[in-house]
């Protein structure tokens, strides 16, 4: 495990999907056809987007995934890789990779549908993905893989001391004693809300607000709250994500720092379309950061 001023060691345990992206003015009602302003495909899933995001924000980060065997998996490595994650415990599995149906409308909200594909395969961490695990500061899981394998790479955090962020999206319930091992959990209202007292037992909640920026509840209750930048928004697709691999790459600087610098972050991921392809890099967040307006609006106490 890194100390000190190492940059901090990040395990990604997750998702990697290919998005497939649809730009519409209105998102169609039920039973209904409207036209679409545009499409593209851009490489997403919430764990591997959460990689790019750590790595971006300044962290070391391996991923832990599956691709499938198909014409997406070339580009979907080769985006981790180009992000400067690695890739040792990324495996190619038969079938196609997984993919996200994603609609984008005029005012940036999404709708998005995820076929797991390869991700779905992914039923048990290897030793080797259990070591890289247990030499990181950070596990970080959210819940597009199989619950079982997010259970066993968690305990096996929890027994090295490898401290364990959780991003349980999409909401789904789950053990309590996976949840006694989590440390920081990272939430959205609606899953606050989902969770309710299951995140009572979590030493560090933070909780996503959207536009309005984050909240912070700590192990003694103390409580911080930080207001997101205002951007011009193009695409929320991401945008959580892109917040939580930044909370995770700054959580060793303090939790009003990183508070900020997730807001930073998130806001950023906004302003383009596609979930990997709108991801800050430190440097981005950073100049946001500086500039006066909200330099001024840092974390308040409560
Ligand atoms: O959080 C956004 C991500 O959710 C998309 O990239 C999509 O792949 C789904 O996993």
């Amino acid at each position: 495990m890194t100390t000190g001023s190492d940059l901090p060691s990040i395990a990604v345990l997750g998702s990697i999907n290919m998005d497939l992206v649809t730009t519409t003015d209105r998102r169609p009602e039920p039973g209904a056809t409207v036209l679409g302003t545009g499409f593209a495909t851009v490489p997403g899933g919430k764990g591997a987007n959460q990689a790019v995001a750590a790595s971006r924000a300044g962290a070391r980060v391996e991923f832990l995934g599956a691709v499938g065997d198909d014409v997406f998996a070339p580009e979907l490595r080769g985006t981790l890789i180009a992000a400067g994650v690695g890739v040792r415990g990324l495996r190619t599995v038969p079938g196609p990779s997984g993919v996200a149906a994603i609609v984008v409308d005029a005012s940036g909200e999404n709708s998005i549908i995820v076929v797991g594909g390869a991700n779905a395969s992914f039923a048990e961490p290897t030793e080797r993905d259990l070591a890289i695990v247990a030499e990181a500061d950070i596990l970080l899981c959210q819940l597009e893989i199989p619950i079982a394998t997010v259970a066993r790479a968690v305990a096996h955090a929890a027994v090295n001391g490898t401290t364990v962020l959780l991003n349980p999206s999409p909401v789904t319930r789950l053990p309590a004693n996976l949840w006694a091992d989590v440390d920081v959990a990272v939430v959205n209202s609606g899953e606050a809300r989902e969770l309710g007292a299951a995140l009572d037992i979590v030493p560090h909640v933070v909780t996503t607000l959207g536009g309005d920026g984050a909240r912070y509840r700590g192990p003694d209750g103390q409580a911080a709250s930080c207001p997101s930048p205002r951007v011009e928004v193009v695409d929320t697709t991401g945008a959580g994500d892109s917040f939580t691999g930044a909370l995770a790459a700054s959580w060793h600087r303090g939790t009003d720092y990183a508070l900020a610098y997730a807001c930073a972050a998130g806001a950023l991921a906004t302003t383009r379309l596609g979930a990997s392809a709108s991801i800050p890099t430190a440097a981005a967040i950073e100049s946001l950061l500086d500039q006066p307006r909200f330099a001024r609006e840092t974390p308040k106490k409560h």
